[in-house]
This record gives C-alpha cells, sequence and structure tokens, in this order.
C-alpha cells in the first residue's frame, strides 16, 4: 500500500501552523538533543524555559559535560524523573570522550549514549542529519492508531513492531525530520487525547477511527499503571540558623537531590507514632512544635503523602553523618525535589 498521501497532506499543514520553537531553527545536534530530553514527559512552554536555562548556561555539549551533577541537578530541579539529568551530563561527557565533542551521525552509535532510547536517538538522527529514522512516542502513537483504525495496544511487544513499521513506512527519504515533527504537532496541537479538533485535521478524509466513531476508542492501552502510595515524614529541625538537608542515594526517585531528613511509614503518622520512629532511629527527647500535611504529590508510579514535622532536637543531638546543615540563606542554592521546595518556599513555583 501506497502511503505517500500520509506525508504529503500533512507537511503542508505542518509548514503552516507548526510553532515556532527555539530548537527548530537549527539543525544542532546538541541543541535538539536537549529539547528532546527536556520535551519527554513535559509540556512544550514549560520544557522551552528550561531549554533556554541549558543553552544559555551551557551551550556547548563541553560546557555541560564539565558541569558538576549538583549544578545540573539544580537547573533541571522542577523537571522530574532526576535520571534524565544525571544522564544528560554524562552523555555529554561521552560525546566529548569517545566522540571529539560531536554527535555521531548514526541511530545505533547514538543509542549507546546514556539515557538516549529509540526515541531519541531517532529524533536526532532525523532530525539533526536527515536520517530516515522513525521517531515514536506517544503523540505518534495516537494519530497512527487512530487514521489508520488500529487497535493493537500501544504498551505491548507486538504493538510497538507494528506502529514503529508502519511509522517508517511513512517516512519521506528526503525530509524525514520535517515528517517526524509534522505527526509528533499534529499529536499535540489537533489529534489531542480528549477532544481532537478533527475539523482542522488535514487527514481528516482519511481517519479510520472518524469514520467508524471510534476516536474516544483509540489508542488502546492494556495495563493500568499501578500507583505505590508512600508516606514520606520530612523533618524539619531549626538549628543555630540553618536546617538539616540531606542527599539522596540509592535507587529511588530523586536521587541526587537534597530533601529534608525523611522517615519513611507504611501509613500516616500520628504524633505519637512518629515520637516512636524518632526515638528508635534518632534518640530520645525530640520535641514536635507543629506539622503541615499532609501534601499530595503525584508522580507517574507514585503518590507521595508528604508531611511535614517541625522539631527541636534532644539536647546534644548529633546528627548522622549523611546530613548538612545547611545556612538558611543557602537552602535555595540546593536541588530540592518540588515536594519540599514548596514547603520551604511557600511563594514560589
Ligand atoms: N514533542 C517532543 N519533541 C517534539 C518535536 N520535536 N516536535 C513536536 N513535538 C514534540
Amino acid at each position: 500500500m501506497s502511503t505517500t498521501w500520509f506525508s504529503r497532506a500533512l507537511l503542508p499543514w505542518y509548514r503552516e501552523h507548526k510553532r515556532p520553537l527555539p530548537w527548530r531553527a537549527s539543525r544542532d545536534p546538541y541543541r535538539i538533543w536537549l529539547s528532546e530530553v527536556i520535551l519527554q514527559q513535559t509540556r512544550v512552554d514549560q520544557g522551552t524555559a528550561y531549554w533556554h536555562r541549558f543553552v544559555e548556561r551551557y551551550p556547548r555539549v563541553q560546557d555541560l559535560a564539565g558541569a558538576s551533577e549538583d549544578e545540573v541537578l539544580r537547573l533541571w530541579q522542577g523537571l522530574g524523573y532526576y535520571s534524565r539529568a544525571r544522564n544528560l551530563r554524562m552523555a555529554a561527557q561521552q560525546v566529548v570522550e569517545r566522540h571529539k565533542g560531536l554527535f555521531p551521525a548514526d541511530h545505533a552509535a547514538l543509542l549507546t549514549l546514556k539515557g538516549v532510547g529509540d526515541y531519541t536517538a531517532a529524533a536526532i538522527a532525523s532530525m539533526a542529519f536527515g536520517l530516515a529514522e522513525p521517531v515514536v512516542d506517544g503523540n505518534v502513537y495516537r494519530v497512527l492508531a487512530r487514521v489508520f483504525g488500529i487497535a493493537t495496544p500501544i504498551d505491548s511487544t507486538g504493538g510497538r513492531k507494528e506502529f514503529r513499521a508502519l511509522a517508517a513506512s511513512l517516512l519521506p527519504k528526503d525530509e524525514p525530520g520535517e515528517h517526524n515533527q509534522a505527526v509528533m504537532e499534529l499529536g499535540a496541537l489537533v489529534c489531542t487525547p480528549r477532544e481532537p479538533a478533527c475539523e482542522e485535521c488535514p487527514l481528516r478524509s482519511r481517519c479510520i477511527a472518524r469514520r467508524t466513531d471510534r476516536i474516544g476508542l483509540l489508542p488502546v492501552k492494556v495495563a493500568k499503571t499501578k500507583v505505590r502510595e508512600r508516606h514520606f515524614n520530612f523533618l524539619h529541625i531549626r538549628v543555630r540558623g540553618g536546617i538539616y538537608l540531606q542527599k539522596r542515594t540509592g535507587k529511588d526517585i530523586w536521587q541526587g537531590l537534597y530533601q529534608l531528613p525523611l522517615l519513611e511509614s507504611d501509613k500516616p503518622l500520628s504524633r505519637k507514632g512518629l515520637q516512636t520512629m524518632l526515638s528508635a532511629q534518632l534518640g530520645k527527647g525530640w520535641t514536635i512544635v507543629a506539622v503541615h500535611g499532609p501534601v499530595k504529590h503525584i508522580l507517574s508510579h507514585q503518590v507521595i503523602q508528604g508531611l511535614f514535622w517541625e522539631l527541636v532536637p534532644p539536647p546534644r543531638f548529633k546528627a548522622p553523618s549523611d546530613w548538612t546543615l545547611a545556612k538558611q540563606k543557602e537552602v535555595e542554592r540546593y536541588a530540592l525535589p518540588r515536594l519540599v521546595e514548596r514547603h520551604l518556599f511557600p511563594g514560589r513555583g
């Protein structure tokens, strides 16, 4: 089946309606890579501000490679998925060390960079280097499932294969980068998850979902993501003009960020419950001054219920070695999870 009609109808629409996103003005793989990593899970309007910050602070991949992890995390703060920020810096180092600072014009070589998966490799390959690699993100799944009336679940192995093959068959060899962005743009602006603007769609006359009245039913997803509920008790301890912070390590959310020292519990804690936990883990004699919350913080697979406990420590309290005493004025220099930032700086974000 010839599928050239798809791109022929889509590209003129894209040229007329595309958003003037700053990285679209260039074919610089560094800038395109930055934008694509930032835009995974982030809306374009929010992501654009972060992209500008990164490009200004790190104009070249060498600048990002030479930055400290703390600094990159601080700049990333608020975007979530902090492993992406750590990977970003490591991938920059790989580009400098293995490729003399030049991104490789090759899908397989791009895939070996830290944090670069099929989506990002295809985006860089097609947009920066004009290689015919299909990009498949959530927008693309939705557009293709509807236009071609495909009910194969997008989160199944078979589904991923089928959609990738279809996306590849639609790619025009002369401008794959424009085409890839056009499909994503259509998904973002017209073929939206709810209430798509079908009247404005350049593909409406060929759209099978529209013809068969299945727009609301496509795409199909099998698994509902399981959401885990967690209870975080943050310890807000003011001493000598500062507060304690604790750097998060280990394989969990917010790795590398600083938080108020944390006791996690399996259910919401009463004052008595917290006293018991404090005594067991940090010694007896704590005074609870106040408690704030619960504050609900929603992540993709977890719901965090945060309680913030204002505490006075026992006399001669010795903090655990992984706590840092941060002067009040210096707290804002640390990369904090948004949940903690909102508690310490209520006016912000
Ligand atoms: N979403 C992520 N990257 C995009 C791009 N380059 N164009 C349109 N939407 C996108």
